[in-house]
């Protein structure tokens, strides 16, 4: 969608790139809130709790972001499911007729929430699953019957749901040894693929990965998922199993969490022209790895286009064209940029 967005629009996105002005929010990302019934280790936002905005001050951002060509909103949080009055955002975002993707824990979908998930025509659900046995799941997610009722979620969303449904799993040294198992369950719950996310090293329960364990993961575990992602239709390519790269140089870079093997000391982010982070307060960040720094605005004093123009935003943008911290770590959007840059050199 992107690349082909940008495609009809190449010499305005050239300019806005050069500018440090944006394209358009074509993706926003909206932490709808930071509460969550579960308790995993690699994530804070259960450690505090905090109380959620109206669901008419995310209305309109969302109208704002439709009126500025907005095209795909991802829900989530916290626990997206949890935010009281989801299905009234949702039910306004689909009349906008901006596309909806969301990432839950799964955990909270009965029959009623899936029927109205299905119903309401939600793109594509994430939906996180940190291993395909119950026991390191349940571990990681910090909740004994997480495992169960996860599965319980995807069961019912498979019965009313025709979108398409990809298992997240955040790969960590707890559980990377299941993750040659993982093609099997998703394929037998029905999901159409599986995305796996090299763990950003943000709490204290989760440490960085030794190097042994980093070629214990390529050479017994990365071989398995690999072909059996490919007979399942799981991944497109081998880099959505080899997370941690290849050689042993990406290995090692990868222990200090630098999964992006250097891809932004030579490339720029084109994320912030098109893309913006909205958390549960209204605060706007460039996106989800930043979302520490100072954000960059307050949509409860500024519109999103007052903040989308500032010059805040273009200074991070003339930033961000140059490798910082946050980037080293972030795979996010390298294959959006890839197919950005392609479509720009053509
Ligand atoms: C923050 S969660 C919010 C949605 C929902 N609560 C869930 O768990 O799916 C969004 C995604 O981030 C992943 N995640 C959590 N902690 C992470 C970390 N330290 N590194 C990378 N991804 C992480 C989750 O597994 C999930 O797929
Ligand atoms: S379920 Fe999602 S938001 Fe909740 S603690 Fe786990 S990763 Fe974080
Ligand atoms: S590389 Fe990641 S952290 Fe850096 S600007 Fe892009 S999305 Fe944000």
């Amino acid at each position: 969608m992107l690349k082909n967005k940008i495609a009809k629009d190449k010499f305005y996105f050239e300019k806005a790139f050069q500018e440090n002005l944006p394209y358009k929010p074509l993706f926003v990302k909206l932490k709808l809130t930071w509460n969550c019934n579960l308790r995993c280790q690699m994530c804070n936002h259960w450690r505090e709790r905090v109380s959620d905005m109206p669901v008419e001050f995310f209305q309109n951002i969302v109208s704002e972001l439709a009126e500025l060509g907005c095209k795909r909103i991802h829900l989530s949080g916290g626990e997206p499911l949890l935010y009281p009055q989801i299905f009234e955002l949702i039910e306004h975002i689909r009349k906008k007729n901006i596309k909806l993707t969301m990432t839950t824990n799964g955990t909270l979908i009965n029959e009623k929430i899936a029927q109205k998930i299905g119903d309401l025509q939600v793109s594509n659900i994430n939906i996180s699953l940190d291993s395909p046995l119950a026991n390191i799941h349940n571990e990681v997610r910090g909740l004994k019957n997480a495992f169960r009722r996860t599965l319980r979620g995807i069961e019912l969303l498979k019965k009313y749901h025709q979108a398409k449904l990809q298992i997240n799993m955040v790969v960590n040294p707890l559980n990377y040894t299941s993750v040659s198992e993982i093609p099997d369950l998703a394929y037998n719950m029905g999901a159409h693929n599986i995305c796996l996310i090299p763990v950003k090293i943000r709490t204290q329960e989760i440490q960085h990965f030794h190097l042994e364990e980093l070629i214990e993961y390529n050479e017994k575990i990365a071989p398995f998922a690999y072909a059996k992602s490919l007979m399942y239709n799981l991944v497109k390519s081998q880099k959505q199993i080899y997370i941690f790269g290849e050689t042993f140089s990406e290995l090692q870079e990868s222990c200090k969490g630098n999964y992006a093997q250097g891809y932004y000391d030579t490339h720029p982010c084109m994320a912030l022209w098109t893309h913006a982070l909205i958390d549960h307060e209204g605060r706007v960040s460039a996106c989800c790895y930043t979302v520490n720094n100072p954000t960059i605005g307050d949509l409860k004093i500024h519109s999103f286009y007052e903040i989308w123009m500032s010059e805040n935003y273009q200074k991070l943008r003339n930033q961000f064209k140059a490798p910082l911290e946050d980037c080293k770590g972030c795979t996010m959007f390298i294959h959006k940029n890839e197919k950005v840059l392609e479509t720009l050199r053509k």
